[in-house]
């Protein structure tokens, strides 16, 4: 494929997400997509590893078919593969593409398949942007959206859980920070991933000591 052409279908597929998911106030709105997209480049360039275009298209779409912000599965996995018919893609790049968003949604910290070194990049990018500072701010946007409590100390932290459990069951915003974003700096795929998640993990845990001293009226 030309190299116009690619950077056409970059932007065709920016206005696309944009219209989709711009208004979103659950943390997975557009500008979620660009860093993960920016954090997504940078690891590839670090790492001089995987094909940029496939990477950056994943990138862009990896929330789009997401259970969590469609009506269903099936709908949000329509909108994606009716966008990838739209932009007559050749079949084996949208194969991968598709492949890649399938396989790094974190379903309860549960390993998924064998991914590819575009998946393995793509997701770590994503597991960046749940972590630090920012991670903290959407982990609490998504709670409120959801109607989550801040912080329920009578529930009990799930260690182990399955997806179901993990979507559906009792919890509230800080127990998702031992359900999900505490564990993610042991999943990451790649060194450069690793090296950029040890002070947003620090930064999480800071906030909970301060959380904790907060919530129970230390100075
Ligand atoms: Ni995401």
């Amino acid at each position: 494929m030309v190299l116009l052409m690619k950077k056409e279908m970059i932007n065709k597929t920016e206005n696309f997400v944009k219209e989709v998911l711009g208004e979103d106030s659950t943390g997975h709105d557009w500008y979620h997509i660009e860093r993960v997209r920016k954090n997504a480049l940078y690891i590839a360039e670090k790492e001089n590893i995987g094909d940029r275009f496939i990477i950056e298209m994943a990138a862009l779409l990896h929330d789009i078919p997401d259970e969590k912000l469609n009506e269903s599965k099936e709908t949000g996995e329509k909108k994606l593969m009716d966008f990838l018919e739209l932009l007559a893609l050749e079949k084996e790049s949208q194969e991968k593409i598709v492949a890649i968003i399938h396989s790094i949604s974190f379903k309860g910290g549960r390993k998924t398949e064998l991914m590819s070194v575009e998946a393995k990049i793509v997701q770590d990018a994503d597991r960046l942007d749940a972590i630090g500072a920012i991670g903290i701010g959407r982990t609490f946007a998504y709670g409120g959206k959801k109607g989550h409590l801040l912080y329920d100390p009578s529930i009990k932290v799930r260690e182990e859980m399955t997806e179901k459990e993990y979507r559906t069951g009792k919890s509230s915003t800080i127990h998702h920070f031992y359900e999900k974003l505490l564990k993610l700096k042991d999943l990451l795929n790649t060194d450069t991933a690793r090296d950029m998640a040890s002070s947003r993990h620090q930064f999480l845990e800071q906030f909970l000591e301060q959380f904790y001293r907060e919530w129970n009226g230390q100075i």
